[in-house]
This record gives structure tokens, sequence and C-alpha cells, in this order.
């Protein structure tokens, strides 16, 4: 039986793939895709989903509801430079126009409660950007929350440097203030952390082969919307390729097993001059430790994360 997923999403490049490994994997059942401001503005992030379920022609459309313009407390940072101006390598205007219904509305908050409310302990919410809907979804009705089954969210940094500045993950440093309440609300959160994402680089010429192998318009179109993000890593990181942060995240909620996890109690530097966004955890083991219910995953089987990406993404 497919699990039933929400997927919060600021729809960037690799959240796309990860939407494209989502809509693939017969383990999940997509019951809902909710934007949130991150890697571009929410609207994008909104029209970027559409295109990606449009391309796919997704059998069963989920609802698509478009959430936060901007983080809880602070204006919103974005990333550009990493995703494109459009969070889709700046050629969503250009791509082949597949028939689909852009069918949205703008209550993320509401379909995130409901969600949780309708599929309760078997409902499993991937968070690929800032945590901001999640949290106002907790702070208005914190009973629904605490009936969803876990939240896998991708973010923080513990013992890697960030991509944000140097101590500080994107998600995490856009909106420190959410993903606090987040982490201190009890819920059960599995932390997909930088420090088993940057392990899936995969090269600009895997795709190309593999997308060249199985030529499509699905394939054609993923070499289009990662080339920006690729140069960006070239740029920056020296490789001609791309992480696969979210992605392993929607792994994680098709499997736990692909990562291995140690609980902590994780917190987040919401006032620090130099820290913003900071995850800090306290792994030590001391009688009367503080703990709250996050689960940071620390090691990733890449050879069958891998095995499940390629496998999904060029049928
Ligand atoms: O730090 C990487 C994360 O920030 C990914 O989710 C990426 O899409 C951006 O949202
Ligand atoms: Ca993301």
């Amino acid at each position: 039986m497919p699990r039933p997923v929400l997927i919060d999403t600021d729809a960037g490049v690799d959240d796309a793939l990860a939407l494209m490994l989502a809509f693939r994997s017969p383990e999940l059942s997509v019951k809902a895709v909710t934007t949130v401001a991150g890697n571009v503005g929410v609207r994008h992030c909104t029209r970027n989903v559409l295109a990606i379920l449009n391309l796919l022609q997704v059998p069963e459309r989920p609802e698509v509801a478009e959430g936060s313009y901007k983080p809880m407390r602070r204006r919103l940072f974005s990333a550009p430079e990493v995703h494109g101006k459009d969070g889709l390598g700046d050629v969503r205007a250009s791509l082949t126009k597949v028939a689909g219904r852009d069918l949205f509305h703008h209550d993320a908050v509401d379909t995130i409660i409901r969600a949780s409310q309708k599929y309760g302990k078997k409902l499993t919410i991937i968070a690929i950007g800032p945590l901001t809907n999640l949290a106002l979804a907790l702070a208005e009705n914190p009973r629904a929350m605490r009936e969803a089954g876990r939240i896998v969210s991708m973010g923080g940094a513990f013992r890697v440097p960030g991509n944000t500045g140097p101590v500080a993950e994107f998600n995490y440093f856009v909106d420190p203030e959410a993903a606090h309440t987040l982490l201190n609300s009890g819920l059960p959160i599995t932390i997909i952390p930088l420090d088993v994402t940057e392990q899936l680089a995969v090269l600009r010429r895997e795709l190309e082969y593999r997308a060249h192998a199985r030529p499509s318009l699905v394939a054609k179109t993923v070499l289009r919307f990662t080339r920006r993000y690729m140069l960006y890593h070239l740029k920056t990181e020296g490789f001609n390729g791309g992480y696969l942060h979210d992605p392993l995240a929607v792994a994680v909620a098709i499997d736990p097993s692909f990562v291995e996890t140690r609980r902590a109690h994780v917190d987040v530097e919401c006032s620090g001059t130099f820290t913003r966004g900071m995850t800090v955890a306290d792994f030590r083991r001391r009688p009367g430790r503080k703990e709250n219910s996050v689960k940071v995953a620390l090691k990733v089987d890449r050879e069958r994360f891998f095995r499940l990406f390629h496998g999904r993404l060029w049928r």
C-alpha cells in the first residue's frame, strides 16, 4: 500500500529532481505539494511544481497549494545564482508546453493541517525547503500536526561546513525561527543534513550518458534545467555536477534505511551575528540531558541511493 506523503518545497532544481523521484516511486502516494519561498520567490516555486507535474503527466495529480512568500520574521534570502531566477535553471518559460491543468490554491498551511488530520500516522511530510509553512501550521493547529506520522526535513549541517556562509545550511539559514520551532516541538523529525547530502554529487557526464541512453522529453528537460545548477557547482566546488540534497529526503521517506541516524538534542541559532541558522546538536550521552525527538542522518548508503535515483529517474 503506497505511503501517503505531502511534499513542502521551495522548488528549485534539486527539489524538481526530488519531485520526479517521488512521483516515479510506487512506494509513495503524493497527496499534496505545498510551496514555500526559499530558493526563489514562492510563485516561481508553484509554477515549477506545476511544470514538473505537467512534464511527468502525473496520472493522480496531487493538491497544489502555495504557501509563505517570506520567512516567519525575516526578509527572504533566496538563491537565484544557484537555481536560476525562475528556480528551474531559467528554462521554465522555454520548456515544451505539455498540456496540463495549472490548478493550485493559496492555502498551504490549511493543506498541511488537513493532510495531517486525514492521513494521521500514515503521513510522511517531506520538507525540502525552509520550514516556514510547517511552523505556521504548528502554530495554527498543534493538535493536528501531532497526528502526522513523521517529518523528513532536508536541512542543517553538523560535522561539515555550511553552504550558506561558513556554518549554516540554506533551508535553516533562510528561516531559523521556523526550524527552531519545529525542532523543539516534540514532533518526530528526521534531519537530512549536508553531512549526508554532500556525499551525493551526481556528475553532468553521468546525467548526459543516461539521458542519451534513454532519450525522452523528460530526460531532455532534466538536462536543460540542471545545466545552470551544475555550472554553479563547477564554479564553487570544482566539479561539473550537483548535490542531490532533496532527492535523498524522498529516498528516506521511501525507506529510512538509506541513512543511519543518531538521536540528539538539536537546536538552531537564531540570534548569532556570525552563526545565523547554524544547527547545534548535543550528541553527548549525559544523564538528564535535554532531548528532543530529532534524529540526525550522519551516514548514507551512496550506491543504493544512486541505484534508486537513476533507476527511477530514467524510466
Ligand atoms: O541546502 C540545500 C537545500 O537548500 C536544498 O533543499 C535546496 O533546494 C535548497 O532549498
Ligand atoms: Ca529545496
